[in-house]
């Protein structure tokens, strides 16, 4: 069945507020030009989040934060919960970004948790998931990417899963400008998909939608969203200029 694709921008720790508003400003009248073909999502910093909610009012761009904590409150000094989050108006939370797993602990049990009260409060967890330049050269990126997939949907139902988006990002290819080749791209999701047809069935496997991420350019991204099995972009450094991020969503329409 036909998948709608998705391209989400993960602004990372970028932007002011007031650099957010303007960027959104920017981005408001040309995603709407686009029409609704491809879903648009932004994630900017948690501080953005609330004056963008604002901003975007009744905007095609669906907002996403960058990550949540699994409890609901409590004692857990500089943490968001998915609560907070849905509340300000977000859709959608990345979890298990190379960058959580590299530099702030994040293993797959916790990426779990997190997508957990991710969906516990209503939102969709976009799930990250990808192999390291020494993994790739050891012939390992296939079972590096089915742990962290089976980790991370681990306890999920069928009709959970097919309503969550999962993003295969390389690591070597994030913000270095090495991108994944086309074919290279589509091994993996072809693989993820097949895995969760495995896992699941292949109705489910079918509606999950999978995006590639990892150097995303307006030059670049028709070639890998033309491939069969990528269904969007997790767009990093290219998400940060208007017009870039705008390129990208009309290659994928
Ligand atoms: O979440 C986005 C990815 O980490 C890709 O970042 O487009 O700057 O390589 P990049």
């Amino acid at each position: 069945q036909a998948r709608r694709k998705i391209v989400a921008g993960n602004w990372k720790m970028n932007k002011t507020v007031p650099e957010a508003l303007a960027l959104v400003r920017e981005l408001r009248g040309a995603v709407a030009a686009l029409g609704d073909t491809v879903e648009v999502v932004i994630a900017p910093p948690f501080v953005a989040l609330q004056p963008l909610h604002i901003a975007l009012e009744g905007a095609p761009i669906q907002l996403a934060a960058q990550n949540c904590h699994w409890e609901a409150s409590g004692a857990f000094t500089g943490e968001v919960s998915a609560g907070m989050l849905v509340e300000l108006g977000c859709a959608y939370v990345i979890v298990g970004h190379s960058e959580r797993r590299q530099f702030f602990g994040e293993t797959d049990a916790t990426v779990n948790q997190r997508a957990k009260a991710v969906k516990a409060a209503g939102m969709t967890p976009i799930v990250c998931v990808g192999e390291t330049l020494a993994e790739r050269e050891a012939n390992q990126t296939l079972a590096v990417v089915e742990r962290q997939v089976r980790g991370a949907l681990e306890g999920f139902s069928a009709a959970d899963v097919a309503t969550f988006v999962m993003a295969y990002e390389p690591v070597w290819a994030i913000g270095t400008g090495r991108t994944a080749t086309t074919a290279q791209a589509q091994e993996v999701h072809a693989a993820i998909r097949g895995l969760l047809g495995r896992l699941y069935d292949e109705g489910t496997a079918g509606r999950v939608r999978i995006q590639y991420g990892g150097s995303v350019k307006p030059d670049n991204a028709a070639e890998l969203l033309g491939q069969p099995d990528v269904d969007g972009a997790l767009v990093g450094g290219a998400s940060l200029k208007a017009a870039d991020f705008v390129a990208i969503v009309k290659a994928a329409g």
